[in-house]
């Protein structure tokens, strides 16, 4: 049996299954360059941040109603409950489907309908955070955020994905602040590829609560001595820094240090149908080659519950 979970860093988009997509692709009369799903597998080979976005953009051209959000977060609920989840903080990326000319209120009705359904259906209570697209302009952050509006009963929090390197959180200073303003929860990448500085500005500037990755503070000491001293949460997600070559192996990955520095690290699956594993696939697959025992797996998942933006109720519940 899987330990109960949360699952903290989870891109919707990402949990786009080859035979989803291709289902969806007939429904929607959308023309795939993949023969099949096996063509399409094989195209999963990343060399690193860059070269998977470019597939993951292109695969969104075949979500386009709402059935097929609902259908998609529906997929991904079931998969997550024989995972052991219980609790699932889920990211979409609005300004990706919006760029197509798909409704944001397509997106946040289709992934609401599933969600909404969740707790009867799987026993996972979910929360949904809008992640805006740091290779996009602060202008185009601000705008989706002004037409997310009217679905901010439905949105926890916000956070920020895609290219990282060169697009420092700072860029997006004042769509956070109208988010902390607005009463939302935030949350950003950093330190997946790009440099710990990113991490401290992501606190200092964004006034971030959770760091998404965060791998790379281990290379600034006193930003590692912040992060413990105030309990910084860092959703790590193992599979996906080996297939993005963020570490050269699992048995490179620095979880270990991490928790023995005493920093509160939880383990997610990222964009799971892209590099190989759900949640639970990633807690074996860390277990197994860094020799984790079960008392660590326990606090781990524990972590994640901690980590988490439920209300102490249902925590203190799963904890
Ligand atoms: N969007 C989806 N997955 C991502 C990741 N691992 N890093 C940045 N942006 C993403
Ligand atoms: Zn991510």
């Amino acid at each position: 049996m899987p330990l109960p979970k949360a699952e903290l860093h989870l891109h919707i988009e990402g949990t786009l299954e080859p035979e989803l997509a291709f289902a969806l692709a007939a429904r929607n009369g959308v023309e795939l360059p993949h023969a099949d799903t096996e063509a399409l597998r094989a195209a999963y080979s990343f060399s690193d941040l860059q070269s998977f976005l470019d597939l993951y953009y292109a695969l969104m051209a075949v979500l386009r109603t709402e059935q097929d959000f609902a259908d998609l977060a529906d997929a991904y609920l079931a998969r997550a409950a024989e995972q052991g989840v219980r609790h699932a903080e889920i990211f979409f990326d609005p300004q990706a489907h919006t760029a197509r000319g798909v409704p944001l209120g397509t997106v946040v009705d289709g992934l609401g309908a599933a969600l909404a359904r969740s707790e009867e259906r799987y026993g996972i209570s979910t929360r949904l955070i809008m992640c805006f697209l740091r290779d996009e302009s602060a202008e185009s952050a601000l705008e989706t955020f002004e037409a997310a509006r009217p679905y901010f009963d439905r949105i926890t929090g916000i956070g920020l994905d895609s290219a990282e390197v060169g697009n420092p959180p700072a860029k997006f200073r004042e769509v956070y602040r109208r988010a902390a303003e607005a009463g939302l929860r935030r949350v950003a990448h950093a330190g997946e590829e790009g440099p710990a500085s990113y991490i401290t500005e992501a606190l200092d500037v964004l006034g971030v609560e959770r760091i998404d990755h965060g791998l790379r503070c281990l290379e600034d000491g006193e930003l590692v001595a912040r992060l413990v001293r105030e309990q910084i949460p860092l959703t790590l997600c193992p599979l996906s820094n080996v297939r993005l070559r963020c570490v050269d192996t699992l048995a490179d990955h620095p979880l270990r240090e991490m928790l023995d520095a005493g920093l509160l690290v939880t383990v997610n699956s990222d964009d799971p149908s892209y590099f190989g594993g759900y949640v639970e696939d990633n807690f074996r697959a860390v277990r197994a080659a860094l020799a984790l025992d079960q008392e660590t797996l326990r606090r781990l998942a524990a972590n994640s519950f901690r980590a988490s933006f439920l209300d102490d109720r249902r925590r203190a519940e799963l904890l």
